[in-house]
């Protein structure tokens, strides 16, 4: 069998090599493009017998999730092992957080076991800076609170270029509870780079004012009403309702949500044949998304899941060369 060669990494442009990724406010469309040419590269190797590549070895990524992940968890482990990184799960609940440790000791006790590149989610909006702030590697921010969540987003863009072919200009509609999504607030800055027309849409309940989108995102539409958002849709995205807001009295009932804001077959009738329906996970199947329009030929959701260890995977390498430990 011939060698494989290694993988072909797109370079970052100069001066725009970053050492963290905490969301995508900061981030250029040249470094977006950078990452998902990279992750293209990524996906080759991932498609071949063996796996794995030689490109992070003896680097140490750490996965901090102080709060459950099924997806983002496992395809950063995976990531890292296909770049032959050393990867350690750290779940809060079975460290020394439960007696009492905060989050900056523990930051400094995994640099002193050498750590080099800290991937974390965790409950609260800023702690992927905090820990940035203390950490002499990388940081990756998997999700914090409702402030951000980059890497899906990113391999969100990831998933329409590989299926619709380019991401400028799409008319994106995200549908749901976007009031509590790190999701659609990191998917508002990436689809923004990319001169998208992006409509939110939920009840009012669960959006808020449009100022207060507007005043980040001027060229964000609003509506409450799904037809609407739908109308000449490239994208589609449907957003977990978050039930636990339900108790909070943001929504009359799940039924109520369902007859409004669900994607259902019937709702997508009106869209073109080559209209992607994206949902980042964990689906509650039945209230804002139709199980037939899960597995309908529209629909990319396993391909999102897919693609995002390539993504990582592409994250993790750019990151890598810039980990120099210097404070
Ligand atoms: N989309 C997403 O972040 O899923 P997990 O919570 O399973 O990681």
């Amino acid at each position: 069998m011939q060698p494989q060669p290694s993988v072909v990494a797109s370079v970052m442009p100069e001066g725009e090599r970053r050492r963290h990724l905490l969301d995508l406010d900061d981030v250029s469309r040249a470094e977006i493009d950078a990452v998902l040419e990279t992750a293209e590269s990524m996906k080759e190797v991932l498609s071949r017998e063996i796996k794995q590549v030689p490109a992070l070895r003896g680097k140490t990524v750490v996965n901090m999730f102080y709060e459950e992940s099924t997806r983002t968890r496992i395809s950063f482990e995976l990531a890292a092992r296909s770049l032959s990184a050393n990867i350690i799960n750290f779940a809060a609940r079975s460290s020394s957080v439960e007696k009492g440790e905060s989050l900056i000791d523990t930051v400094r006790t995994l640099q002193a076991l050498g750590a080099d590149i800290l991937v974390i989610r965790h409950a609260q909006a800023g702690a992927a800076h905090l820990v940035a702030r203390h950490f002499h590697g990388s940081v990756i921010n998997a999700g914090d609170g409702r402030h951000a969540h980059p890497t899906q987003a990113l391999l969100d863009l990831f998933t329409i270029r590989e299926k619709l072919g380019y991401l400028d200009n799409l008319k994106v509609a995200i549908i749901g509870d976007i009031l509590h999504s790190r999701v659609a607030r990191s998917n508002l800055w990436g689809f923004t780079k990319m001169d998208a027309q992006v409509t939110l849409c939920a009840p009012p309940t669960l959006l808020g004012p449009a100022r207060f989108w507007q005043a980040t995102w001027p060229r964000v539409r609003i509506t409450y009403s799904l037809e609407e958002a739908l109308d000449g849709a490239d994208v589609v995205m449907a957003l977990r309702l978050q039930q636990e807001r339900q108790q909070a009295g943001l929504l009359p009932s799940l039924r109520e949500y369902s007859r409004f804001f669900a994607l259902t077959e019937e709702r997508l009738a009106q869209l073109a044949d080559n209209v992607l329906i994206m949902h980042p996970g964990p689906i509650n199947e039945g209230i804002e998304i139709a199980p037939e329009v899960v597995t309908s030929s529209r629909a990319v959701i396993g391909e999102q899941v897919t693609n995002g260890v390539a993504v990582r995977m592409a994250l993790l390498y750019q990151l890598a060369s810039q980990v120099t430990h210097e404070e």
